[in-house]
């Protein structure tokens, strides 16, 4: 089947949407210092910031408010909120939208238990009336559009997406994103992109498909088979801004961007290790941050939470393993940066 969608986008109200590809929201993941290297790499169409908590803004957590902090950089930029009150989500929405956000987005995609027992995320694929409610409230909160990511149920014994899209439409949600697996599933078994076909007619909104997109043929054949106006994608991403722009040559049809060096990638993963330990301290540079009388433990709270993603940088290299180990236990920016400099020294030493 020919793609008929336009590699040059689609439009949510105002914001146009160019190239039609998104990098998810994503918990500890997603945060200011890696969307802004993901702009500069590989120039999605739109981004968004991990999911931030209604009831923990509701209850002045500063730790929260800071998951809401934009740069101007990375517009156009979606700030997603959870929450099962519709009241509660409304004034997040604003608040969201005072933070600068270009649009706010609903999760109703989480499908873990300590967010579904509480009614949100995935929950509320299960409550129409006040998934619905929840879309009318922050719709009617706000002036920028409101958009909704879901899953394509709760189980597979209904898939409830395309009625939900309709009444989310209805109530005025701009554009619909589907992670085409059903909550119940967690991350298992393969996203269905069968899922998104079906609900290509259920909306007039764009509607955003997602699930195992992990290379440019796949977002290509997303599009094409689907019929999706833009594809989303997570996971292939992470610590690995380079692949994100190689789909988006799937998508534009632009020639590949040349792959990154080893050096490149080294070299990133520090500018994040260090731009992480900013965004800790609530500054914008490395510099400023050191200045701070709070650096030491913004430092190791940074490098902390950049754990799991680090030793990503440089997974699949020979020799990568054997430090994964050393990165997770780092605790500063000049050990990060000691490792890996060892590790690209390693590699030009002269073998035998
Ligand atoms: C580490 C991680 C954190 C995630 N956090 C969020 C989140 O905060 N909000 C959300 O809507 N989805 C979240 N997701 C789901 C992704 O946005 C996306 O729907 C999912 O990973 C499927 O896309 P992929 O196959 O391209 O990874 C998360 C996924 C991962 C792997």
């Amino acid at each position: 089947m020919p793609s008929v969608t336009r590699p040059d986008g689609f439009s949510i109200g105002p914001i146009r949407i160019d190239p039609p590809l998104l990098l998810a929201p994503m918990e500890d993941v997603s945060s200011l210092p890696f969307r802004l290297l993901a702009k500069r790499i590989a120039r999605p169409g739109l981004m968004f910031t991990e999911f931030v908590s209604a009831m923990a803004i509701h209850y002045g957590a500063q730790k929260t408010f800071k998951k809401m902090r934009i740069h101007p950089d990375e517009r156009p930029l979606g700030i997603q909120i959870f929450g099962g009150d519709p009241e509660i989500m409304a004034q997040t929405a604003r608040i969201a939208e005072e933070m600068g956000a270009d649009l706010v987005d609903i999760n109703m995609g989480c499908w873990v238990p300590k967010v579904c027992k509480t009614g949100s995320g995935a929950a509320l694929l299960k409550d129409p009336d006040t998934a619905a409610r929840i879309v009318d409230a922050v719709v009617r909160s706000v002036k920028v559009p409101v958009t909704v990511k879901v899953r394509a149920g709760w189980d597979w014994s209904l898939f409830a997406a395309p009625d939900l899209a309709r009444r989310f439409q209805d109530a005025g949600a701009q554009m619909i994103t589907l992670h085409a697996r059903f909550a119940k599933q967690g991350f298992e078994g393969e996203a269905n992109w069968d899922l998104i076909r079906a609900m290509r007619d259920a909306v007039r909104v764009p509607l955003v498909g997602n699930g195992d997109v992990k290379t440019a043929a796949d977002a290509r054949r997303m599009l094409d088979e689907t019929g999706c106006d833009g594809v989303m994608v997570g996971r292939a991403a992470i610590s690995n801004p380079w692949q994100l722009a190689q789909i988006r040559a799937g998508v534009t049809g632009e020639p590949a961007p040349a792959l990154p060096t080893i050096e490149e990638r080294v070299a990133v993963s520090i500018e994040h290790a260090e731009l992480q330990v900013a965004y800790e301290a609530g500054v914008e540079t490395f510099g400023e941050a050191r200045d701070r009388s709070d650096f030491a433990d913004a430092e190791v709270r940074a490098i902390r939470s950049l754990r799991g993603q680090l030793p990503l940088y440089i997974k699949g290299e020979v020799g990568a393993a054997q430090l994964r180990a050393r990165l997770t236990n780092a605790n500063t920016v000049d050990e990060v940066r000691e490792i890996l400099d060892g590790f690209l020294d390693s590699l030009r030493a002269p073998v035998g």
